[in-house]
């Protein structure tokens, strides 16, 4: 593919900004410096815009600490989309969220253009651990820990959720464990034991923790092992 589009699809910069950083000597290509934007180049040249390298990825993996007020959805006529917060050399690959969280909820969200990848995440079969960190209305029960290892009825489904590991941190405050991820789960099973959640944060996707650093609204790309770690994880 041509250089200017290389550093538009790799970095922020747009195909006319490209085109300027080639031309100030800003772009090298197998260590040399760049002259023309036209030049061919493949994932085997190795390409850097100043100190940077640019790797051209066939997908994209994403970890992004979601804040109150954005939606994970592609498109949304009241609120804006998490794809928001992304640059604009990965919003153009329209990512898609493995696993949504609510408007009202924060924290962990993998985005990917990687069709499989997402499914093996969400896929109920592949038993991926989902991590949610609960604060709720009223005081939370012992009881509830059994009821959710048995799984309890939601409203209008007809199948009884998979067993869920509740952790009681103290009178409101929880870490729920599951591994599937229907509607509103977690807030519908409070619900369904006559509690109300009134704050979640997702802590952790399978093995791979929300990164300390990552306030909310940032996002980091994850390396193709963390990609991969993912999806062979047996959590
Ligand atoms: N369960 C919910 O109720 N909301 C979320 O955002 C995620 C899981």
């Amino acid at each position: 593919m041509r250089l200017d589009k290389f550093i538009g699809d790799t970095t922020e910069l747009s195909r006319t900004d490209a085109k300027k950083a080639i031309k100030n000597g800003r772009v090298w290509v197998n260590g040399t410096t760049a002259k023309k934007p036209d030049i061919k180049v493949t994932e085997v040249d190795k390409v850097k815009l100043d100190e940077r390298e640019l790797i051209h990825r066939k997908h994209y993996y994403i970890a992004l600490n979601k804040p109150v007020g954005y939606v994970c959805s592609t498109r949304d006529p009241d609120y804006p989309t998490v794809s928001e917060l992304l640059p604009a050399y990965v919003q153009h690959r329209e990512l898609h969220a493995a696993g949504r969280l609510d408007v009202d909820t924060t924290g962990l969200v993998l985005l990917t253009d990687d069709g499989k990848w997402s499914h093996d995440i969400t896929s109920p079969r592949k038993q991926k651990e989902k991590v949610y960190q609960v604060t709720t209305e009223s005081p939370i029960e012992e009881s509830y820990v059994q009821a959710f290892a048995n799984g309890v009825y939601l409203d209008n489904d007809e199948k009884v959720t998979l067993p869920a590991k509740l952790e009681i941190h103290n009178e409101t405050h929880a870490t729920l464990i599951l591994t599937e991820g229907r509607y509103h789960q977690v807030k519908r099973m409070f619900e369904s034991v006559g509690n109300k959640v009134i704050a979640l944060h997702r802590s952790k996707i399978a093995c791979f923790k929300l990164p300390g650093d990552l306030e909310l609204g940032e996002y980091r790309e994850l390396s193709d092992k963390e990609a991969s770690d993912i999806i062979s994880s047996t959590l």
